[in-house]
């Protein structure tokens, strides 16, 4: 028992130092601001879109988040009318009502294979159109879109998944998917290949918004695979660049997703920062959620274990960390909870459809006292001299975990002072 007191009283001073909940407050709006609390490592920011901001959600989203990316009001095919002419009445009018918070804005996403009018890169019969053409739409688009937000854009997703499934290190213009715009580009004169689409979009980019850090973003790249894969392309296109005499690099940023699960390694994700780190560009986790489904005993615990050591990783390497940012507010909106995602039961956000903080929360705020006391005292939580509070907002209430089908128990170190720990070995 001796030895276990001290590392108790570590946690306590280290909990105790964080926390401060009070009894009764909305967990999600009493507790600390995320955004606060990695003032001093990098941006923290949510996806957004009309649901996210119903139902007493708006206040909780901009307490959190000082950076916002549109979950789908900034993809081409939310930008187009009937007639193919740009309209951007329904994203300006969104972004003027939370104009006030002072939030910074991230561009997502200027060209991709999903969610993007089928005119802009095929013809009506879907053959692609020829190379001149999607140069000329592309460069229409990206000028259009890019030069409309410039300005009031911090950083955009230029290109969105470009790669294929089966990503070659050593070979990424092969590795690319062949969608509309690679085989429209594809389809120009002897010499003019599907692969150059990258090189093309970042450059327009650059031209029509000179001020916005450009990124390059994808899904998977906690795979080393593919994270090489990634890197082979943005050092070729960054070499080809600066060769012509460019100082600044033209991709700057490498968006890691980041729509993890229970089995996601930290430091697989640790290794890609760091192979991105080394080619000179920024970093972000660009739409972070880790999957919980199907909802099992202790399953929730797990998913803040890998919160928890996901954000021990990215303070680790906030020199080169930008900005990271949820994919959602709550498990109510989050789209991995909708039927055509795999849903309902992924729950992967830090709050939860009541918007109440679950333990990812804790995880994020405070990971490496979480990882502490979750891998010394077996997983126990040590409930400052407040615990009844804690129990009183929940989170630590012993009928929460019965439906995960174990036990919460609690021992008193102190008056008022309680451990709490689970009598099921969760991890
Ligand atoms: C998703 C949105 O969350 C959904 O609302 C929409 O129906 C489909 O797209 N990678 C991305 C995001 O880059 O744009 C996707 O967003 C999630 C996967």
């Amino acid at each position: 028992m001796k030895r276990k007191l001290l590392p108790i009283l570590l946690a306590a001073a280290l909990l105790l130092g964080v926390f401060s909940v009070s009894a009764g407050a909305a967990p999600g709006l009493g507790l600390p601001s995320l955004a606060e609390v990695y003032k001093d490592h990098f941006m923290i920011g949510g996806c957004f879109g009309a649901d996210k901001w119903s139902g007493g959600r708006e206040e909780l989203f901009f307490r959190h988040y000082n950076a916002m990316t549109a979950e789908n009001a900034m993809k081409p095919s939310s930008l187009y009318d009937q007639d193919r002419e740009l309209d951007f009445r329904a994203i300006d009018a969104m972004l003027a009502a939370v104009s006030g918070y002072g939030n910074v804005l991230h561009g997502h996403t200027l060209v991709w294979h999903e969610q993007s009018p089928a005119w802009l890169n095929q013809n009506g019969d879907g053959s692609p159109v020829t190379r001149q053409e999607a140069e000329r739409n592309m460069a229409s688009h990206i000028g259009g879109v890019a030069g409309h937000f410039a300005g009031k854009v911090y950083s955009w997703d230029v290109i969105n998944e470009a790669l294929s499934g089966a990503p070659d290190p050593c070979d990424w213009r092969g590795s690319l998917r062949k969608n509309e715009w690679y085989r429209a580009f594809d389809n120009g004169d002897p010499g003019e290949a599907g692969y150059d689409y990258i090189d093309f979009a970042f450059r327009q980019a650059r031209a029509a918004d000179p001020g916005a850090i450009l990124y390059y973003n994808d899904f998977g790249l906690d795979n080393a695979r593919k994270a090489n894969t990634v890197a082979a392309m943005v050092r070729e296109v960054n070499g080809a660049w600066l060769a012509q005499g460019n100082t600044r690099l033209l991709i700057e940023g490498i968006g890691m997703q980041g729509h993890y699960d229970l089995s996601t390694k930290a430091k697989d994700v640790e290794k890609s920062i760091q192979l991105f780190a080394g080619l000179g560009v920024k970093v972000s986790i660009s739409e972070l959620d880790v999957k919980a489904k199907p909802a099992m005993p202790g399953e929730i615990l797990k998913q803040a274990a890998v919160y928890a050591a996901l954000f021990k990783v990215f303070k680790d390497n906030s020199g080169v960390i930008e900005r990271v940012s949820f994919w959602g507010l709550d498990d109510g909106t989050s789209w991995l909870n909708l039927p055509q995602f795999g849903g309902p039961g992924a729950d992967p956000l830090l709050f939860g459809a009541d918007l109440n903080a679950k333990p990812g929360y804790y995880a994020v705020i405070d990971p490496e006292g979480f990882l502490q006391t979750h891998r010394r005292l077996g997983y126990d939580i040590f409930l400052g001299s407040n615990a009844r509070a804690w129990m009183d907002a929940g989170l630590y209430h012993p009928n929460n975990y019965l439906r995960y089908g174990y036990t919460l128990l609690y021992y008193l170190l102190w008056p008022g002072a309680r451990v709490a720990y689970w009598v099921k070995d969760i991890f």
